[in-house]
């Protein structure tokens, strides 16, 4: 019994040391195999790794693509829907202000000692449709009918008005920090646009502070945004120099949920007489239309920062200086003026007839047009709407320059998509003025074409 268990032991020590050598020896003769093998399936799980973090990336792109041509669409739709809104509006407001302003012409005759209530009730009228007027130009703009009036203009002058204006609005405990970098950087822009980003931004960061008080920030800067630059390739900007205006302040910062919304028109948190809802989406149609754009980070109780990138004209010019306002004058030319809007021609014609101006009134482009060719030199001057039934402003005023060539005229329209500024001159227009307009506003529009005129 004890032999056959010692034979037994020795048999395994044998089977055992035979299996070692065997796998010894497989190893030895796979080895340089099995190795090449490992490396190889350690690479290609790295590649696998590398490629799963592309895909992820590339579908963060995507998503991030999605929501931006999502938000543009909203963004489209609702513009189009605001700026119809706004231009029947406008014609409104053109009523209303012109009436208010010769109202007052006729009270000022009867009643002239200063504190006369009519007098001073018609101020407050006019004084509330020159904040409706703005309202409507906030609109327009956002929905990217009105481009505004563009020039060269030095990005920290009007930056430091606009903190000027910002100042005397938001109260002294919330401190203002200011370091405008590049001041002189010149950006070709529309500088009441420029206010507006200033005071929307701003009077957004007072909001966000007014319980707490805190520090409200605001800094110029220059980047360069080259070809590869992921916001230059997903927003088709142009690559190159740009002015950065970030506004930060230290308050109530945003959940994502708001952050995801803000540029939305008409999203407010705030309550009804805090916020319309349309600040941020007028920011955003202007810095669009400029050809730049605008990044927010915020943290919820670590404040907010919006920045607004604009890009830079190359060639550095100094800012053109506003034009001193002319004195208005008045003449004795026969003017021929043409409006479908019946309150808006009485208007016009009230006004102009009030600075001694001859005027004839038609409501009937077709019809003046054949007052016009009865009598081509009987007029110095047309004036037309451009939104008309049968026959447009423009095409009428194609042919009454057919007729006669050197008349000047005024085209004068609350909001169009077929016409802009340079296309009205590019039909022959001496003068284009948007509505509502003011007496002033008709008044230089006749002189200056007039002048142009004899010029
Ligand atoms: N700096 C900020 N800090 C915290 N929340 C902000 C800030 N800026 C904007 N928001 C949020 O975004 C919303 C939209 O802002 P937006 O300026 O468009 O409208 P509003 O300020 O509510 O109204 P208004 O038309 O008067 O500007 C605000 O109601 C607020 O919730
Ligand atoms: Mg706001």
């Amino acid at each position: 019994m004890k032999r056959r268990s010692e034979e037994e032991s020795v048999r395994d020590k044998l089977r055992e040391s035979i299996i070692g050598l065997g796998e010894r020896s497989i190893r030895k003769s796979y080895y340089p195999e099995l190795q090449q093998r490992i490396a190889e399936l350690e690479r290609a799980n790295a590649d696998l790794l590398v490629e799963i973090a592309e895909r992820e990336r590339a579908e963060q792109v995507r998503d991030q693509l999605e929501i931006q041509l999502r938000q543009s669409q909203k963004m489209e739709a609702i513009g189009a829907l605001a700026g119809g809104i706004a231009h029947d509006f406008n014609n409104i407001l053109s009523a209303i202000i012109g009436y208010s302003e010769l109202a007052q012409i006729s009270v000022r005759s009867s009643c002239p000692e200063s504190n006369c209530h009519v007098i001073m009730d018609l101020q407050g009228v006019l004084q509330a449709s020159a904040r409706a007027k703005n309202l409507v130009k906030q609109i327009l703009t956002f929905s990217r009918q009105q481009t505004g009036d563009r020039k060269p203009i030095e990005i920290g002058s009007v930056i430091r008005e606009g903190l000027k204006m910002l100042r005397s609005l938001i109260p002294q405990s919330i401190e203002m920090h200011e370091n405008l970098r590049f001041a002189e950087a010149v950006v070709l822009a529309d500088p009441t646009q420029m206010h507006q980003i200033i005071m929307n931004l701003g009077t957004n960061a007072y909001h966000a502070m007014r319980e707490t008080g805190g520090i409200l920030g605001v800094e110029l800067d220059q980047v360069f945004l080259s070809r590869d630059n992921p916001q230059v390739e997903n927003l088709h900007l142009a690559p190159g120099p740009y002015a950065v205006l970030r506004v930060s302040d230290s308050g109530t910062g945003m959940e994502r949920a708001v952050l995801e919304r803000i540029f939305d028109p008409y999203y407010t948190t705030k309550d009804k007489d805090s916020g319309t809802g349309m600040g941020l989406a007028v920011v955003h149609g202007i810095v669009k239309s400029h050809g730049g754009y605008i990044a927010v980070t915020s943290e919820p109780e670590h404040g907010s920062t919006f920045q607004v990138f604009l890009p830079l004209v190359v060639r550095q010019g100094s800012a053109e200086s506003d034009g001193t306002m002319e004195k208005i004058r008045g003449g004795s030319e026969h003017l021929l003026l043409v409006d479908d809007e019946k309150a808006i021609l009485d208007i016009e014609e009230r006004m102009l007839s009030g600075l001694g101006y001859r005027v004839t009134a038609v409501s009937k482009p077709q019809q003046a047009l054949e007052i016009f060719s009865h009598d081509p030199n009987g007029f110095d001057l047309v004036m037309t709407d451009m939104t008309m039934p049968a026959m447009n402003g423009a095409q009428l005023i194609q042919e009454i320059l057919a007729i006669r060539p050197d008349i000047p005229v005024i085209l004068c329209t609350g909001f169009s998509e077929v016409m802009n500024e340079e296309k009205a001159k590019g039909i022959g227009v001496s003068q284009y003025i948007m509505k509502p307009v003011s007496r002033l506003d008709v008044a230089l529009a006749v002189q200056r074409a007039l002048g142009k005129q004899a010029a």
